[in-house]
């Protein structure tokens, strides 16, 4: 399909503003904080920075200048760069992805969903550890509440993109980043306070260089490509909507406000645990068990004050799994739309139900069906690792060498400048495959 009759976004800022929606999320504010602390504090935020600026923004890069020149999605993108030729099976690799992270993340963003709720009515009200452990145990693991709040958060979603790039996706983006950023500082400014949330300061800020090894680098990396969505298309399908934009630029502040964002979540989210004395763990149970309980017990010394908090900390996760899980579904329904010639209508209805299988038997895998396993791993596991380890990177190696090595090196460097092309074409693919390697051999 030509590109001349698409949808755009208004401007330079709501690129990078629905860019940045996308880049923080889930992954900001649940893994972020954990690997901080696993891998020597500070020493892996400066590791975590090189990584995103060295390795990740070329990868950026590599998806925007295909977005950028083509004016297309990934498939038709690859189609008209490369036809007849193999690389269509990028195209496929990226919507299928961005299909598989949309399932599960729906589930997640659904529980989101559930806990403001509960906020708003009555409060969270636990006090006990044992109480929120069984408060996420039937959030997560009964079959009709999860399955109520997961169709709530993909109803959610398919709103906001059935309104369009400017009227759905620029408008939540230029409204809910401003807010989010704004809500994670009072809940930070509240945690920092709490008695005992200095240890948990020092678990984040306390550089240990000895603990920067080549696991702490892969994590380092793995986590930046999460966290900045790459390798899945969604970096190449937005920018086809701002062709005009400055690549390079745009880039740089995604992997600001990402960056900014996670370091912002991890002392919202670390003091508290600390200071409800409990030990940080990786994945859900972070933010929907500890921190209810800690704001739980604060409850009985500043009730409407923990009430308060409580509300601003779910609403930001729910806004922050919104402004990705839309990115998503956008680079799915654009596929439709360009291919198949799809109303946008007709495109999201066709993945949101397909989303909406797939995150059944995700969210179910909490509950009835926890006993299903895919090479040892639940449903929803399996989705998660199957994407978050190997095809998010297959993908970001495979744009790097095409751009590196397929497209017109000085139609790129003037896109990109010198080197970020360089990096593009030799230094990703290498540190992409070594940490691949060593990840297999580890
Ligand atoms: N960047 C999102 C996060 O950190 O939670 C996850 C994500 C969104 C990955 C969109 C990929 C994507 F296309």
């Amino acid at each position: 399909m030509a590109s001349s009759g698409k949808e755009k976004f208004g401007g330079k800022a709501a690129y990078i503003l629905a860019l940045a929606g996308s880049a923080i999320g889930l992954g900001n504010v649940w893994r972020f904080p954990y690997m901080v602390g696993e891998h020597g504090g500070a020493a892996f935020i400066i590791v975590y920075v090189i990584c995103a600026f060295l390795i990740s923004l070329p990868i950026f890069l590599s998806e925007a200048v295909i977005g950028k020149t083509t004016g297309l999605g990934p498939y038709e993108a690859m189609n008209s760069l490369a036809p007849k030729s193999p690389w269509k099976g990028l195209g496929i690799l990226a919507v299928v992805s961005s299909f598989i992270i949309l399932s599960f993340y729906c589930v997640v963003g659904g529980w989101a969903v559930d806990y403001l709720c509960r906020s708003f009515i009555g409060g969270i009200g636990v006090t006990t550890r044992d109480g929120a452990s069984a408060l996420f145990g039937s959030v997560a693991g009964s079959v009709c509440e999860p399955l109520v709040a997961h169709a709530a958060f993909l109803l959610l979603t398919a709103v906001i993109i059935y309104l369009g790039v400017q009227k759905g996706i620029e408008l939540f983006s230029k409204v809910s980043i401003p807010l989010l950023f704004v809500m994670m500082v009072i809940v930070t400014i509240y945690s920092v306070r709490l008695p005992g949330a200095e240890e948990g300061v020092r678990y984040l800020l306390k550089p240990d260089f000895s603990k920067i090894d080549a696991s702490a680098v892969a994590s380092a990396l793995g986590q930046s490509f999460f966290s900045m969505s790459l390798g899945v298309g969604m970096v190449l399908t937005y920018t086809s909507y701002s062709r005009n934009a400055n690549v390079v630029e745009a880039g740089a502040w995604t992997a600001v406000f990402d960056t900014l964002f996670a370091i912002l979540a991890g002392f919202a989210v670390m003091p508290a645990v600390f200071a409800g004395g409990l030990v940080p763990e990786a994945g859900p149970s972070l933010v929907f068990e500890a921190l209810p309980y800690v704001f739980g017990q604060m409850a009985v010394h500043t009730p409407i004050f923990s009430r308060i908090v409580t509300i601003l900390f779910f609403m930001s996760i729910l806004l922050a799994a919104l402004s990705s899980s839309i990115s998503l579904l956008e680079t799915c329904v654009n596929h439709l739309m360009e291919r198949r010639n799809y109303r946008r209508g007709r495109a999201t209805l066709l993945f949101v139900l397909l989303a909406w299988a797939l995150g059944v038997l995700c969210s179910l895998s909490f509950g009835p069906f926890g006993g299903i396993r895919i090479f040892g791993q639940t449903i929803f596991g399996f989705c998660d690792l199957l994407t978050s380890n190997y095809l998010m990177t297959l993908g970001a190696l495979a744009f790097a060498i095409f751009v590196g090595w397929r497209m017109d090196k000085l139609e790129i460097q003037s896109l990109t400048g010198k080197f970020f092309h360089f990096m593009i074409k030799w230094i990703v693919p290498l540190a992409i495959i070594a940490i691949f390697v060593s990840n297999l051999i580890l």
